[in-house]
């Protein structure tokens, strides 16, 4: 099977490290890729939203399977029109991607079909955004209808700040077209879990949970980024758990996705919190999560593409895959000053020619935003590398991350050193 994987990121180069083992593939282009990708697969110079040209390309190299990486062109409509020309596609079309693309519809839907999530109501006019804010009362949460780079929920802590925030969005304009619709929802209390689902319009596979880190520096503490790290298993989701998320959110999102004439085929990535009253969705997502899909691919024991490729086609899914009963943990190098300005350019001292980190067993080094210069392995993004280690507990993963990350380094480079702190706080003390 010849596939091309679209996306050059950290959750690309998990997927490329994981499809190249498959004993199925006969090829493997990535567009555009990066300098880690390259070591599984072919990278060309082709944009991720670039859907014309991605069509082109999945033609001009006859591939069997075309699996999506990012948000961006499935909401773009990639999956229509790769559909439309006849390829299998891994990832849903812009219509199911909606769950991702628009809060509002996402919202909307849950309502609809009863999915539990926070109280909400969506709003394209200041005054009555701010009216429902004082009904809900503070701590409440504004959010950008559309895609906004994982930067369009803000969390209010007071009216004065919804105020603000409402204004950001409706007057000032700050997200674009992306939040002239605002949603104004509930604050949520608990913790917070991200879980995967893969679908192929009808039947759904669990497949397992992860916890994002999301703010930039320790202890929860500075702005919120892409996600600084991650470990998986979740110890908050317990079997228990996992059955009520199932039966309470997955099935029926699928069905109702179903029903209303938008099948959802691809990854389901649900946001959660985990409340006293049980688990709400906080968001929806149409692709794996990064650097969630880092922490847990690792810990599939079977072969990725088969499963790719049945939701590609819509053929069915097991009812269950193997997973390798060991914990995961992924801790992200960034340049310094992200999420807000940084350098770029910074050679990357301790990896091989290839990218690789020598000698250091049960480790991966996945790329996010590196680049060659003359040879040289530079950075070149915010995210630059996913360390991410297995071990036989999360004790052992963590301090395996840990140990790879202190032999990389480069000038400004920033990490949070308290990835997976709250699996230890539980393994240690539960
Ligand atoms: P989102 O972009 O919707 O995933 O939101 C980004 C982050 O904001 C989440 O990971 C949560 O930490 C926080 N957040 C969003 N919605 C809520 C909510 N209703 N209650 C509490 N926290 C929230
Ligand atoms: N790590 C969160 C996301 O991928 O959206």
């Amino acid at each position: 099977m010849k596939a091309l994987l679209v996306g050059g990121g950290g959750r690309e180069h998990a997927l490329a490290w994981k499809i190249a083992q498959s004993p199925l593939l006969s090829g493997l282009v990535v567009a555009p890729g990066n300098p880690g990708i390259a070591r599984h697969g072919r990278c060309v110079p082709v944009r991720a939203t670039a859907v014309d040209d991605l069509v082109a390309l999945a033609a001009a190299e006859r591939v069997d399977l075309v699996v999506v990486g990012p948000e961006a062109p499935l909401a773009l409509g990639l999956g229509d029109r790769l559909r439309a020309a006849g390829l299998a596609v891994f990832g849903p079309g812009a219509a199911a991607a909606r769950l991702e693309s628009s809060k509002a519809f996402a919202k909307d839907l849950m309502a609809r079909h009863g999915i539990p999530t926070a109280r909400f109501r969506v709003f394209d006019a200041p005054a009555p955004a701010r009216a429902f804010c004082r009904e809900l009362g503070a701590p409440l949460v504004v959010k950008a209808d559309g895609l906004a780079a994982g930067k369009g929920a803000i969390v209010c802590r007071s009216l004065e700040e919804a105020d603000r925030a409402v204004a950001l969005c409706l007057d000032e304009r700050a997200f674009g077209e992306a939040g002239l619709r605002v949603v104004v929802e509930e604050f949520l209390v608990g913790e917070e879990a991200s879980f995967f689902a893969l679908s192929d319009g009808a039947a759904v596979l669990p497949l397992q949970a992860a916890q994002d880190h999301k703010t930039v520096c320790d202890d929860d503490q500075g702005p919120n980024t892409g996600g600084m790290g991650a470990y998986s298993p979740a110890p908050v989701m317990d079997e228990a758990t996992t059955e009520r998320v199932m039966a309470e959110i997955v099935r029926p999102t699928i069905a109702a996705m179903a029903k209303e004439g938008a099948p959802y085929s691809g990854l389901l990535f649900v946001g959660l919190m985990i409340t006293r009253d049980g688990p709400r969705v906080i968001e929806f997502n149409c692709r794996f999560g990064d650097p969630e899909c880092q922490a847990i691919l690792p810990r599939l024991d079977q072969d990725l593409l088969p499963l790719l490729d049945a939701v590609a086609r819509g053929r069915g899914l097991p009812a269950s895959v193997r997973w390798r009963a060991a914990s995961s943990v992924c801790v992200v190098m960034v340049s310094g000053g992200y999420p807000g300005t940084y350098e770029t350019g910074r050679p990357i001292a301790g990896l091989d020619a290839a990218g690789a980190l020598p000698e250091a067993e049960g480790v991966q080094v996945f790329h996010a935003g590196t680049a060659l210069r003359d040879g040289l392995l530079v950075s070149a993004g915010g995210r630059v590398l996913g360390v991410q280690a297995l071990g036989r507990d999360i004790r052992e993963a963590v301090t395996r991350a840990y140990a790879a990350v202190g032999r990389i380094g480069f000038a400004g480079a920033h990490f949070r050193t308290d990835i997976g702190r709250r699996a230890l706080a539980r393994q240690e003390s539960p």
